[in-house]
């Protein structure tokens, strides 16, 4: 029986049989290509548990090599959240059960770390004399797997739009100093709306390498077709390695085939090591050179051949969407990497981090107007204020021009500012000079936002208002020397 897991002291052996075995068992639904489906700590499977601590058990959502994951209802929260639950027989297997424990500490120990809006968060982790659980936001859907299969490959610019998102949440992870280590389809979920992917969330920290500890850390590994060429051979492992590892999961994505494939896991891991890879637009139609290059930049071989960090990664991403290199499906909906990389340039957001800036994306009202649309008219109530995304609008008061804003400027602020009702009403007529983007919030939909977003909307209001009171007082100072 293969050994599911060594310690990474032991990961130096790079016999290609050594590294062969460590491919990890998974339930048949989680078997990937190349990967084994033996199944050695599987059993004890029974019934639905119709609680699990404090928790009702509603159904179970999947499994994976260690563990089960049911949906669970939190009723103090009211929220369901997602458990999961260390397999008993695999926590009392002789030879490996001492693994199993430390995959479970190594995710236990991120209780409450990760919070970004593109990881899956873990809310607590239980240990009873008879079981071990995590408990974590539930992502309704399902993951990455079934878009694999060649026959439900998803759109070019969603597969890219879904590298971007994990390629920033991965930065994030790294920041943290951790090394994911288990990159794959079945570990990142895609949150589903009428069976549409909507969204997608890292998740299964189990084989995290935190660099800042330094206790040895068990990796048990899954699937062989996304592992990196040093993390097969035992070299040390850095940010590239995961990059690696995401490159293979969009290849997988893009063309329904893993970058590598071999007749035996010994053959895999060759080729891995050594052939190199045909490129995407050689197996799918559509895909233009610029994309074959980010994705094969990401598989290069070498570490130090990859991306320098993860934000050149996800630059390299959103670089094919804003420069139109993927087709668009709907162009009247503007993909959300765009957005977030549109609002990261403006200077009006420079002191949000990437999560609080997400945040923003997601929650503001996006909206396109034509030229000539009157965004405000004077004396109207209006109490939502914008930003301006992209083009230009003028402001007039009294048939006069008084203003032209551009990118990144605010508009309607003042009456959203005003302290008492009679003062929300526009001051000034707002008209659209350019097809124009904004994005724009109330004070509802702005109070929906987290604590530290809320606070960086203030501090960067209050830069404006300065902005403005330096530039009243400049006006006024010469105005009286002009007398
Ligand atoms: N937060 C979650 N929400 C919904 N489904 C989940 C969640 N976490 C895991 N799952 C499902 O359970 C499966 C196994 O979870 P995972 O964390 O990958 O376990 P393992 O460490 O055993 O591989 C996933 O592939 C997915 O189908
Ligand atoms: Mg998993």
């Amino acid at each position: 029986m293969p050994s599911v897991a060594r310690s990474r002291r032991a990961e130096s052996a790079s016999t290609p049989s050594g590294a062969g075995a460590r491919v990890a068992a998974e339930a048949p639904h989680e078997a990937g290509a190349g990967a084994s489906s033996s199944a050695p700590a599987r059993g004890g499977q029974g019934p639905l548990p119709e609680r699990i601590g404090e928790y009702r058990i509603l159904r179970k959502l999947g499994e994976g090599a260690t563990s089960e994951v049911f949906l669970g209802l939190d009723e103090f929260h009211a929220r369901e959240v997602a458990i999961k639950r260390v397999r008993q027989a695999a926590v009392r297997d002789p030879v490996d059960g001492r693994y199993y424990s430390r995959f479970f500490a190594a995710e236990a120990g991120l209780v409450g770390r990760l919070q970004h809006p593109h990881v899956v968060q873990i809310y607590d982790a239980v240990t009873t004399a008879d079981e071990q659980y995590l408990v974590m936001e539930y992502v309704p859907g399902n993951t990455l797997r079934p878009y694999c299969r060649p026959d439900q490959l998803l759109p070019l610019e969603l597969i890219v739009e879904i590298g971007f998102k994990c390629a920033m949440a991965l930065g994030y992870v790294f920041r943290q100093g951790l090394i994911h280590r288990d990159i794959k389809p079945a570990n990142i979920l895609a949150m589903e709306r009428a069976g549409q992917v909507t969204d997608v969330k890292v998740s299964d920290f189990g084989s995290v390498l935190n660099l800042g500890a330094d206790t040895t850390q068990v990796h048990r590994v899954g699937s062989l077709s996304y592992m990196s060429p040093e993390q097969l051979d035992g070299g040390p492992l850095s940010a590239q390695s995961d990059m690696y590892a995401l490159g293979a999961v969009l290849y997988h994505l893009m063309t329904g085939h893993p970058p590598v494939e071999g007749e035996s896991q010994a053959a895999t891991i060759q080729r891995i090591m050594n052939a190199p890879v045909v490129p995407p637009s050689a197996r799918r139609h559509g895909v233009v050179p610029a994309v074959d290059e980010v994705i094969l930049r990401a598989l290069a071989k070498r570490p130090q051949d990859r991306y320098t960090d993860w934000d050149a990664f996800a630059n390299a991403l959103a670089g094919l969407v804003t420069g139109r290199l993927v087709p668009r499906g709907n162009l009247q909906q503007v993909l959300d990497s765009e957005r977030f990389n549109l609002l990261r340039k403006l200077p009006f957001f420079r002191h949000f981090d990437d999560v609080e800036l997400w945040e923003v994306v997601h929650q503001g009202r996006w909206q396109r107007y034509r030229t000539g649309h009157k965004l405000m008219a004077r004396g109207q109530p209006g109490r939502d204020f914008h930003i301006i995304a992209q083009g230009r609008v003028e402001v007039w008061r009294d048939g006069r021009k008084v203003e032209t804003l551009t990118q990144g400027m605010l508009v309607g602020e003042m009456a959203y500012l005003a302290p008492s009702k009679e003062e929300r009403l526009r001051t000034a007529d707002v008209v659209a000079v350019d097809p124009l983007t904004t994005l724009s919030f109330t004070p509802e939909t702005l109070a929906q936002l987290s604590v530290a977003c809320r606070g960086r909307f203030n501090e960067a209001f209050i830069e404006v208002l300065v902005e403005r009171l330096h530039a009243a007082q400049e006006a006024l100072s010469q105005h009286s020397r002009g007398r």
